[in-house]
């Protein structure tokens, strides 16, 4: 949850819908695990902390619950030192947490048992991605008579299915999940316990986080093996475009930015892009291209098609620059080319929230190659700063950006449908012959981008909708069980 805790997309997200909902009139309560780095960042009282407890290996493992306010909404504090008072969240430089499906099952159970005491019963919880994937089995699996969340629906939100949170098939049995729970095997051919199959399997609805996502994961290869459950559920399954946290995306009151600017005055856009220009040590000349990219270093996200594409945006007199962190295998072959090119590619490993607002403020472009790509906010973040964005035909990419040629009134990006270095370079070429008809062309596109609504305004109230029906469906079923 950003901005206490945030890894990538889902702290964002988790960060916005809930004061939006908040806003909109409704009690929201939000649970996340006591991170070192969280508390930290509160400095609560430990002494108003109650206790909490979950059962692992059929003895009760005790933890307490921190309880703060945050923008309307209540946070709630899951703690154990022994599971959370670590520097990482999922892991550290070594890999993942050994016990990670220990700690994130014992967080769903806790949460429950929290949940528990506070007075009126939740009407439904949202299950953000694996690490909170058990929540919707233990709340039917662990209900007793007179539960106070007998009648409470689940909605298990998929951020990105590739990562399921696949533990071993013991841990099954240590959390007392009764084998073929709910008619559904929660155990993988190899034995393992999947927290995100198992969660999708039992939710009362799914949903994830664009249209064309829920449409693409029914696919083999996109579905990561979960497309035959993920087709059964049929009709429970939602796609719902995130939004983005339109209050610090703005760049007519960014910090970050040396200049602000607005759709209807351009001119400091133009000087952001000089500023950028001289911090990356280019050339400061508007009539270059800037291209730019801020990304997590992974596969998913096509930076080896970047690597691919390069030396022609260089012989093409552009510029790049790359900033994110990830994997060394993907990031070492463009740091060779950022040392090759100084002048015109900039390769900047590291997490750095100010100068990414910079980069989507002060570029003509925005790249955005990903193989797959669930939602994405890159691409909102650059159309509200006027920064046209280059993306594959995928997921909430293929929901949010409008290709120039394919549609010149409505246009706002160069959208292509290859996951290869010929398909970026296709559309890199197209935005490079539109630079060169310069502002008087590019700036009307600019400002159509900038005008789009991505605000969770629209998003939330599908959430609404959505949430209210699965509600009702869990309150008739207890009513029609008696
Ligand atoms: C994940 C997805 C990304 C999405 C984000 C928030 O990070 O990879 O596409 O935007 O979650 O839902």
């Amino acid at each position: 949850m950003a901005p206490f805790a945030k890894v990538g997309g889902l702290g964002d997200v988790v960060g916005s819908l809930p004061p939006a909902q908040a806003r909109d009139g409704h009690q929201v309560t939000v649970a996340l695990p006591a991170y070192q780095k969280v508390l930290a960042q509160l400095g609560l009282d430990p002494r108003a902390a109650r206790p909490v407890g979950y059962r692992v290996d059929g003895r009760e493992v005790m933890g307490t619950v921190q309880e703060t306010w945050h923008q309307g909404v209540r946070l709630l504090l899951i703690g154990r030192p022994e599971y959370f008072d670590r520097p990482g969240i999922y892991g550290d430089a070594g890999g993942s947490y050994w016990d990670n499906g220990e700690r994130f099952g014992w967080f769903c159970g806790a949460t429950l048992s929290a949940l528990r005491d506070i007075p009126p019963a939740a009407d439904v919880i949202l299950a953000h991605d694996w690490p909170a994937g058990l929540i919707p089995v233990f709340l039917r699996a662990h209900g007793f008579p007179d539960d106070p969340l007998e009648q409470t629906a689940s909605a298990m939100v998929l951020h990105n299915v590739a990562h399921q949170g696949l533990f071993p098939g013991d841990l099954a049995a240590r959390f007392a999940i009764p084998p073929l729970y709910g008619g559904e095997d929660l155990l993988e051919s190899a034995g393992a316990i999947s927290f995100l199959k198992a969660g999708v399997a039992l939710a009362t609805i799914v949903i994830t986080v664009s249209p064309t996502y829920a449409r693409e994961i029914l696919w083999p290869g996109y579905g990561e093996g979960l497309e035959d459950l993920l087709l059964a559920r049929g009709d429970d399954l939602h796609g719902i475009l995130n939004g983005l946290d339109v209050g610090s995306w703005n760049p007519a009151t960014d910090t970050a930015l040396p200049r602000p600017f607005t759709a209807a005055d351009l001119s400091g856009k133009a000087a952001v892009k000089a500023a950028l220009q001289h911090e990356l040590g280019f050339r400061a000349d508007a009539a270059l291209p800037l291209f730019g990219m801020v990304s997590r270093i992974d596969p998913q996200k096509g930076v080896d098609l970047v690597e691919q594409v390069a030396p022609l945006l260089v012989e093409r007199q552009a510029q790049l620059v790359v900033l994110g962190t990830g994997q060394r295998r993907l990031i070492e072959p463009l740091l060779g080319l950022a040392a090759m090119w100084h002048q015109s590619v900039a390769v900047v490993e590291r997490f750095d929230e100010s100068l990414a607002h910079r980069i989507y403020g002060g570029s003509d472009f925005f790249l955005m190659p990903s193989r797959f790509e669930p939602c994405g906010l890159g691409q909102m973040a650059a159309l509200r700063y006027g920064t046209l964005p280059i993306v594959r035909r995928t997921g909430g990419l293929a929901d949010t950006v409008i290709d120039l040629d394919e549609h010149p009134e409505t246009g706002t990006g160069f959208v292509f449908e290859h996951a290869d270095a010929a398909g970026l370079a296709w559309a890199c070429e197209r935005a490079l012959r539109r630079f060169t008809e310069g502002p008087r062309v590019l700036d009307p596109i600019r400002r159509r981008a900038m005008e789009l609504d991505f605000s969770w305004d629209h998003s939330a109230r599908i959430y609404d909708h959505v949430l209210e029906r699965a509600a009702l469906r869990e309150k008739r079923r207890v009513l029609l069980e008696y």
